[in-house]
């Protein structure tokens, strides 16, 4: 069990007056239990200061710098804010085991993913506890294992909390209601969201494909009187969209597309569109002709690929490069790029 408010953990006492040094020294050796708080004796004149590892560990660093102290068990009073939820681990599960956990893990509405290696799933229970306590509203925790097909879904497994994947999510004040082991969502895309929407003007008509539940077409029609088709081939996706308008107060408008984008572009009308976001990164590329068709003179195709230490190279007639950013890590050396190009006629 991780240690939570009030719960048990070995100390050593030591004299009020070494105290301040004491929690110094056992700080200083990552042996102080974090977030907890001393206890203090007024009568006997002496502190009680909680520790992770063994309170003989404790004891010998404390008695090497002419600190005398004496072992103990008593229950502290363990405070979460600030903390990583590795620290809340420490003196939990081995050491060993510590060292290969991700450090870092996604929030999505009320849920949180780590990405766990298969070996570490057995220890899910206790390393999903420490993230709902050092992150505020967390009700349920999974570990991804792949994303899968078309979708571009993740597996899931829960490692603590409720059953529950369908959740609300806010990014910049606009929110998406979704399902994660439904759709494809990756929170950590959230300021190229609004950075996407902040170049839109009001009356552009945006081409949003390879939408998801329509995190670019959601920030720009919430800020911007514009208005952006929104194209995925997951009916689930199409079906968050839609809920998700009930949740925001759009100025522009989302107009939710189920269809693959090789066939919504087949169907539509060449130069009728100010605006293209294309992200499918490992397939982006392969639609970068027919998307700048699509396109008025002058208009803006913001297109995700993958690439390595060098961005992936565009070959376009019709086109201009204006921008490339490294977006996202993908994988070792790896990357997502964004490159920003402009039809030119
Ligand atoms: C990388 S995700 C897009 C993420 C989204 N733009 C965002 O920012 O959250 C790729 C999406 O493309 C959809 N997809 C994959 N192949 C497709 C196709 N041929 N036609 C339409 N949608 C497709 C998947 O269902 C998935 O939602």
């Amino acid at each position: 069990m991780v240690r939570g408010v009030d719960t048990p953990a070995e100390c050593v006492e030591v004299e009020s007056a070494h105290a301040e040094r004491a929690v110094e020294l056992l700080r200083g050796s990552g042996l102080l239990l974090p977030g907890s708080k001393a206890k203090s004796d007024r009568v006997r004149g002496v502190v009680r200061i909680p520790v992770v590892a063994s309170s003989s560990a404790a004891a010998k660093l404390l008695s090497a710098h002419g600190i005398p102290s004496a072992p103990c068990v008593d229950t502290f009073e363990v405070g979460s804010r600030g903390l990583r939820f590795t620290d809340l681990l420490r003196g939990v599960l081995p050491e060993e085991v510590l060292s290969r956990i991700p450090r870092s893990y996604q929030l999505v509405g009320s849920v949180a993913v780590i990405h766990l290696p298969e070996e570490l799933l057995q220890y899910g229970p206790e390393i999903g506890e420490a993230i709902a306590r050092v992150s505020a509203g967390v009700r349920a925790v999974y570990s991804s294992i792949a994303t899968e097909g078309e979708f571009r879904v993740r597996k899931l497994v829960r490692l603590w909390g409720e059953e529950l994947t369908e959740t609300v999510h806010t990014e910049y004040g606009v929110k998406f209601v979704l399902d994660i082991s439904r759709v494809y969502f990756n929170p950590t895309l959230s300021y190229e969201h609004w950075r996407i929407s902040e170049e839109v003007a009001s009356g552009e008509r945006v081409l949003d494909l390879f939408s998801g539940v329509g995190p670019f077409s959601f920030h720009i029609a919430s800020k911007r009187a514009a208005t952006c088709f929104a194209v995925d081939s997951n009916p689930w996706a199409v079906i968050y969209m839609v809920k998700s308008m009930a949740l925001n107060k759009l100025r522009g408008r989302v107009v939710p597309v189920l269809s693959r984008v090789e066939e919504f572009l087949e169907a539509t009308g060449e130069r009728s569109f100010t605006r293209a976001i294309v992200d499918l990164p490992h397939r982006s590329l392969e639609y970068v002709d027919a998307v700048l068709g699509k396109l008025v003179c002058g208009g803006v195709a913001h297109v995700y690929a993958l690439g390595g230490e060098e961005p992936p190279a565009v070959a376009a007639s019709s086109a201009r490069l204006v921008e490339v950013r490294r977006v996202l890590d993908y994988a070792p050396r790896k990357y997502v790029y964004g490159l920003k190009l402009a039809r030119v006629c």
